[in-house]
């Protein structure tokens, strides 16, 4: 289903429910996909390109590369996305582009960390799974992330089943990187769009399993709504994610809040690519951030980028 169609079911959804005014319908609208009573609204604070540059480019980088093709990157050789990322020792790959999902663990030897990085999907893929699954939250995956167990934390149903078809040949890729070489005590865990919600779960079951003293950092692009409140308080005391949202992307105000599902804390949000303007937004589902657009406005084209710094997503610049 194109996302357009998604979002026009949706809104005849609450007309046929409501048939109110225009300006109250609206309304309605807008509580639906993004605010609510429990967003928060604390202000927001700048973020400049240097900042951005050196704490989030990197990240992107690699969750670019995720889109090439399995064999160019296992070479790494896969165009501008490998090219632009050097020192990167490639290690394992899982997934098939296909119904698993791809994903590949590196080295990156120039910040002596490892690297796990989940491919997206292609956004009117991402939406129709979130429409076809209708919105259905589920209890996480407590064996596998056991730090969450007992908490009523719930996650999206079809996110979880796409993450525990690699979760485990991640989970011992990364153990057997770490027992290899002692010196890296860092983890960084990244992805776009579907890869991003991935990457939320990758690193909260790593958190569950690695020992304290590696340091996990999770920082991912174009994230939907991954689970229910009490996923998002899990996250942020326990795998706190940081979060790049762009300008008026529909996918991160989706699930809707109305659906019982939030985001954790942890977002950054692109008003402008050009300038570029980026902010930081405390608190969860923040209403000067992407959960206070409006749907009206929303454009799929902004999933894809450009974020900043030339960081567009998707196959387009791969070799192959
Ligand atoms: C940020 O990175 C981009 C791409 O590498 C570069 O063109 C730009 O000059 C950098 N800006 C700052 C302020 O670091
Ligand atoms: C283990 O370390 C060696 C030497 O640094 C390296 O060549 C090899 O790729 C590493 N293997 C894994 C799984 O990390």
């Amino acid at each position: 289903m194109r996302p357009s169609s998604l979002l026009l079911a949706a809104t005849l959804t609450i007309h046929g429910t409501y048939a109110r005014p225009l300006p109250s319908l609206l309304g309605d609208i807008e509580n639906f996909f993004g605010s609510g009573d429990d967003e928060s609204s604390g202000s927001t604070t700048p973020v400049s390109l240097a900042t951005a540059n050196a704490t989030l480019l990197r990240a992107g980088q690699f969750a670019r590369a995720a889109y090439c093709s399995p064999e160019s990157v296992t070479a790494w050789n896969c165009g501008l996305p490998c090219t632009q990322l050097a020192g990167v020792q490639f290690l394992q790959s899982g997934g098939n582009q296909g119904t698993v999902p791809f994903y590949y663990i590196a080295h990156d030897t120039v910040e002596n960390t490892l690297v796990v990085s989940h491919e997206g999907t292609d956004p009117d893929n991402l939406l129709s799974l979130l429409n076809d699954a209708e919105f259905a939250l589920t209890d996480v995956d407590a064996q596998r992330i056991t730090l969450a167990a007992g908490q009523g934390a719930q996650v999206h149903d079809g996110f979880q089943d796409t993450f525990q078809r690699t979760a485990d040949g991640i989970l011992s890729g990364v153990q057997a990187a770490l027992g290899n070489d002692s010196s890296i005590s860092q983890v960084l865990v990244t992805g776009h769009s579907l890869g991003a919600a991935l990457a939320t779960m990758t690193a909260a079951m790593l958190r569950s399993n690695l020992p304290s003293n590696i340091d996990i950092t999770t920082t991912t692009f174009g994230l939907p709504r991954g689970g229910n409140q009490a996923w998002a308080d899990f996250l942020d005391s326990q795998s706190p994610v940081t979060f790049v949202t762009n300008q008026n992307d529909p996918v991160p105000i989706v699930p809707p809040l109305a659906f019982g599902y939030k985001h954790s804390s942890g977002e950054v949000h692109i008003t402008d690519p050009t300038t570029p303007a980026i902010v930081s937004c405390p608190g969860q589902d923040n209403s000067n951030c992407i959960t206070g657009n409006s749907l009206l406005d929303a454009s799929v084209a902004n999933h894809l980028g450009p974020y900043f710094s030339d960081l567009t997503f998707g196959s387009g610049q791969c070799s192959s």
